[in-house]
C-alpha cells in the first residue's frame, strides 16, 4: 500500500517545479542558504556508530523534553537501555521526519525559521546507522553528561525579562487518568486595563499537566479587542515568543483570553489543572512604529464546503494589503482530512514565490512556524499570499477516520475547517525600504567576513 496519497504526490511534483524561482528570493539569502544545507543529503554513514559517542546527544537535544518521565511522550529515552528498546520505531520515526513532531517541508520554501526542532540530514543518518548496526551502547564513558532540565515552575523568559506583567490563567480543569483527547475552552479575564504593546509572550503548563497538555493556544475576546486575533500557542518545546522592536501587538484593554487547550489524557489524574499564560509588556510610553496582528486567513472565503466520500478537495484564498507588510509567522489549521498546505507569493509582477509548505499534516500538532528576522517575507501593495489547502477522504489518508462519510465544514474534530493563522506587521513604504536596506546591510557584514 502507497503511504502517500496520489493528490500528494502531484502536489509535491507541481511544488518541486517551482522551487527553482525561490533561490532569487534574495532576503535573508546568506542564512537560508546555511539552513538549507542542514537538509541536503548526506553520503551513508560508513564508521561505528555508538550511543554513548553520538547518539545520546542528538535525543538530548531533541528528544527529551518530551521523551522524559513526566513529559508528553509515551515514554522515557533517557537512558541507553530506554532508546534500545526503542530502536527500530525511532529510526523510522526519524526518517519519515514523523519525530521531533513538526510538519514543515525541508525542500520547498523558507527553511530559515525560529525554535525549528527539525533534525539536520546527518542527525537522521547517524541514528539510522546506529540502528542498522545493532544499536551498540559503545563506551559508557564517551556519553555526555545528563542534560539538567530548567526548573518547570518558572517562567523561561523571566531570566530576560523579569517577571511576567500579566499572567493569565485557563480556569481549572481535571483530566481523568485514560479516555479520549479532551478540549478545554474556558474564557478568562485579563485584568488589563489600558491597552498595551506586548514585548514577550510564554504559555506554560503547571507541572502535574505537563504530560497532559498537548498544546494550548490562546485568542483575545472582548468588544475592544477589535475582533479578536490569536495571542500565542503553546506546544512543548518551545519556549515563548518575542514581538520584533519596532512592531506594537497590542493586548486590549477590559478583554479576555479564550483558550483552546487540547489535553491528552495519560495513565494518572491531574486534578483542577491550570495553564498560564505571562505577558510581558513594552514601557507605557512605547507605540511602536507598526502594527502586528495574528488573524486568520480563509482558503475558502469563510464559506461551506463538502468532501465527498472517497473523495478529494483543494482550497484557496488570496489575500491581498493596503499597505506592504512582512509575514512573520504561519499556522496551518485544519482536522484529519487536511493532508497538505502552501503559502506562496503572487508578486505584482507574475511571479510566483513558494513561501512555505507542509506536506504531512498532523492535527495532533499545531505549530506556528515563525519566520527568522531576515527571512521574514516582505509584501509590497500589489503582491498577494496564495494560501492552498488539499483534502484527502480516501483511506489513503492514514488519519481519516472514516472514508464513507461526507465530511463539511465545522468545529468539530469530524468536520473540516480551512484557514491559516499568520502574523502580519503592516508598514508603510519607508519601513518597508528601511528593513530591504538592513537586510542588505547585514548581507554585506556576513559576505565580508566570510572572505
Ligand atoms: C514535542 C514533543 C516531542 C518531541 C520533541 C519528540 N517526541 Fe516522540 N513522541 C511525542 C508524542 C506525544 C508521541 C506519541 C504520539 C505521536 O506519535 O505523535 C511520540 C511518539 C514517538 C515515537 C513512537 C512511539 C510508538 O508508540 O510507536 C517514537 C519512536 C518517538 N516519538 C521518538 C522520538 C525521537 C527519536 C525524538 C527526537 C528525535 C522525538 N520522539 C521527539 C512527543 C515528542
Amino acid at each position: 500500500m502507497q503511504l502517500v496519497s496520489i493528490d500528494r504526490l502531484i502536489t509535491r511534483v507541481v511544488m518541486s517545479g517551482t522551487l527553482a524561482v525561490l533561490a532569487t528570493f534574495t532576503p535573508g539569502q546568506v542564512t537560508a542558504q546555511q539552513s538549507a544545507a542542514r537538509f541536503a543529503a548526506v553520503a551513508p554513514i560508513e564508521r561505528e556508530v555508538t550511543f554513548a559517542g553520538d547518539v545520546a546527544e542528538i535525543l538530548q537535544q531533541n528528544c527529551q523534553v518530551c521523551h522524559q518521565p513526566g513529559g508528553i511522550g509515551p515514554m522515557s529515552l533517557l537512558t541507553y537501555q530506554e532508546a534500545r528498546r526503542w530502536a527500530a520505531r525511532i529510526k523510522t520515526q526519524v526518517e519519515q521526519r514523523e519525530m521531533p513532531p513538526y510538519q514543515y517541508d525541508t525542500d520547498v520554501g523558507i527553511q530559515d525559521l525560529k525554535y525549528d526542532p527539525r533534525l539536520s540530514e546527518q542527525d537522521i543518518q547517524t541514528i539510522a546507522a546506529w540502528v542498522e548496526q545493532g544499536a551498540p551502547e559503545g563506551d559508557p564513558a564517551l556519553a555526555p553528561p545528563p542534560v539538567v532540565w530548567p526548573d518547570p515552575t518558572r517562567f523561561r523568559m523571566a531570566d530576560q525579562f523579569g517577571p511576567p506583567d500579566v499572567i493569565v490563567r485557563s480556569d481549572p480543569y481535571t483530566v481523568p487518568a485514560g479516555g479520549q483527547d479532551r478540549w478545554w475552552q474556558p474564557v478568562v479575564d485579563t485584568g488589563i486595563t489600558g491597552n498595551r504593546c506586548i514585548r514577550a509572550i510564554e504559555t506554560k503548563p503547571s507541572v502535574a499537566g505537563r504530560s497532559v497538555t498537548h498544546h494550548a493556544n490562546s485568542s483575545w475576546r472582548g468588544a475592544e479587542a477589535g475582533g479578536g486575533g490569536q495571542l500565542s500557542e503553546y506546544a512543548l518545546g518551545k519556549i515563548g515568543e518575542i514581538i520584533p522592536e519596532g512592531a506594537c501587538r497590542t493586548a486590549p484593554a477590559n478583554g479576555q483570553v479564550a483558550f483552546d487547550i487540547h489535553y491528552w489524557p495519560k495513565d494518572v489524574e491531574v486534578a483542577n489543572d491550570q495553564v498560564e499564560i505571562g505577558i510581558w509588556f513594552y514601557p507605557e510610553d512605547y507605540t511602536g512604529a507598526y502594527r502586528q496582528n495574528l488573524t486568520l486567513y480563509f482558503l475558502n472565503g469563510g464559506r461551506g464546503f463538502d468532501i465527498a466520500p472517497h473523495g478529494t478537495l483543494m482550497t484557496q484564498g488570496f489575500h491581498q494589503f493596503n499597505t506592504p507588510v512582512r509575514i512573520d509567522s504561519w499556522q496551518p489549521h485544519g482536522h484529519t482530512r487536511l493532508v497538505a498546505m502552501s503559502m506562496q507569493i503572487l508578486r505584482a509582477n507574475g511571479r510566483t514565490e513558494n513561501v512555505s509548505m507542509v506536506s504531512n499534516w498532523s492535527a495532533l500538532w499545531h505549530h506556528s512556524h515563525i519566520y527568522a528576522d531576515d527571512a521574514a517575507p516582505l509584501l509590497n501593495v500589489g503582491d498577494k499570499l496564495l494560501l492552498t489547502g488539499w483534502y484527502d477522504n480516501t483511506e489513503n489518508n492514514k488519519y481519516n477516520p472514516d472514508p464513507d462519510q461526507w465530511v463539511s465544514i465545522g468545529d468539530r474534530t469530524a468536520d473540516e475547517m480551512s484557514h491559516a493563522w499568520i502574523a502580519v506587521t503592516h508598514l508603510d513604504e519607508e519601513g518597508y525600504q528601511e528593513i530591504v536596506e538592513q537586510r542588505a546591510a547585514r548581507r554585506r557584514l556576513a559576505s565580508e567576513q566570510q572572505d
